[in-house]
């Protein structure tokens, strides 16, 4: 039976909120807590919580053989396990890294700690992705690194900008951390380029309630990056070899995230059938159309995104206020971009319409474990709801001029 009869049961109206635990766009997975209690008592029985400990060393083994790599290495955050590849990667005397705009809020910020300037590239409109086409217009004798950043649903042309780092000689990373999943035609997600990169965060497909790790095929990369999560020192601090810093994954982390790794294929059955659900119901609203995920390769689903087009009768905020004040945490796809975003330190600036009007246009709606295929049902009828009622809604807000609502 619909939950909102009349627009007088919305919360922004002084109704009563669609849920009571609010539907997030994390994923928050709660991995089976027997496995992550038997991978705690190895490391605990073994006395050693950290520094390459039982649980780091099969977590780099078995992500290694997930991605079909050579090498894997964690570290204690997606942040600084990219950071510290792109300062092992950067040609030196450079000082450029070529990087979408539209992707992770703090990802300029990660050029900013190695001590690079962003030089921010449009995306591909279609599949909001950058692509050989949108790099090369930024490669000039500056670049230092391009920094190919997958979207959250499906993966950027792999071949394509491949081919182009190759040809220019410019050394390649990918932020794959929404792709952890993925295939492409030419395999899977782990093994291009110089190195890829994925985060261990809790909102992420594998939790580890903290990490990061890169996978390579480079053994020497792999060998100069462990050395610098561990401070940089070989022979018990005898020798420094490299710019280090204490960025190691932990036993504990590493046990949670085994865990993780042990039920993603179940994970993934579950996103796929949520992802469904959505699928089937959106396509009865009109204005609203799901980013589909390409089912010719393999895929985790977790992420869920929706366009609002043109005839969507309401604005994104509006929409966002409505649905956050029924605890549906919509969020804005990555936006404001970063070009748009004041930055203390130093960039290219760029003009970039495309991403200006993407950045507008997209939202990403509650998924992962917390959210069940009767939640999807409620969170559509009420999209629904507000479609069918849009002109009421929107005078009684703007004449009332209710507060943009933001749930924290
Ligand atoms: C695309 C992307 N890259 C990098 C990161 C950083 O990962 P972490 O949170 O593990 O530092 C994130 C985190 O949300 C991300 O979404």
């Amino acid at each position: 039976m619909a939950k909102k009869k009349k627009i007088e049961d919305l919360v922004i109206f002084g109704g009563e909120s669609l849920f009571l635990i609010p539907k997030s766009t994390s994923n928050l997975l709660k991995p089976d807590f027997e496995k992550f209690m038997a991978y705690s008592k190895l490391f605990f029985d073994q006395h050693q919580y950290t520094n390459n400990g039982p649980n780091v060393k099969l977590l780099e083994k078995r992500l290694a053989d997930f991605h079909q790599t050579d090498y894997c290495i964690t570290f204690c955050s997606g942040f600084w396990a990219i950071a510290l590849t792109i300062s092992a990667l950067a040609l030196k005397g450079k000082n450029e890294i070529i990087m979408p705009s539209l992707t992770y809020r703090r990802m300029a910020d990660i050029a900013a700690w190695v001590n690079l300037k962003p030089h921010f590239c449009e995306v591909e409109p279609a599949t909001l992705a950058m692509s050989a086409a949108t790099v090369l217009p930024c490669i000039n004798e500056n670049t230092a690194l391009i920094l190919a950043a997958h979207p959250i649903v499906n993966c950027c042309d792999v071949d394509g900008l491949v081919a182009l780092a190759k040809e220019k000689n410019i050394p390649l990373l990918f932020d794959s951390v929404e792709s952890v999943y993925e295939s492409t035609a030419s395999g899977k997600v782990g093994g291009f380029g110089n190195a890829e990169g994925f985060s261990l965060h809790a909102c992420k497909l594998m939790n580890g309630f903290g990490g990061g790790y890169i996978t390579t095929n480079d053994a020497s990369l792999a060998r100069q990056l462990a050395l610098m999560r561990g401070f940089g020192f070989e022979q018990m601090d005898k020798i420094v070899v490299s710019n280090g810093m204490n960025a190691k994954l932990n036993e504990i982390h590493a046990a949670m995230a085994l865990a993780s790794l042990d039920g993603v294929d179940e994970q993934v059955t579950g996103n796929r059938q949520h992802y469904y659900t959505y699928k089937r119901l959106l396509s009865a609203i009109s204005g609203i159309r799901l980013l589909e995920f390409d089912e010719n390769h393999e895929a985790g689903y977790k992420n869920i995104v929706v366009e609002l087009l043109d005839e969507w009768p309401l604005t994104r905020q509006d929409t966002i206020s409505i649905l956050n004040a029924e605890k549906i945490l919509a969020r804005p796809y990555y936006s404001p971009p970063l070009h748009s975003k004041p930055m203390a330190f130093p960039h290219v600036s760029s003009d970039l319409p495309v991403t200006d009007m993407l950045a507008e246009r997209f939202l990403n709606l509650p998924c992962g474990q917390l959210v069940s295929n009767d939640d999807i049902v409620d969170i559509v009828e009420i999209l629904g709801f507000l479609s069918a009622n849009a002109g009421p809604i929107s005078r009684r807000l703007h004449e009332n001029s209710v507060e943009p609502y933001e749930y924290n």
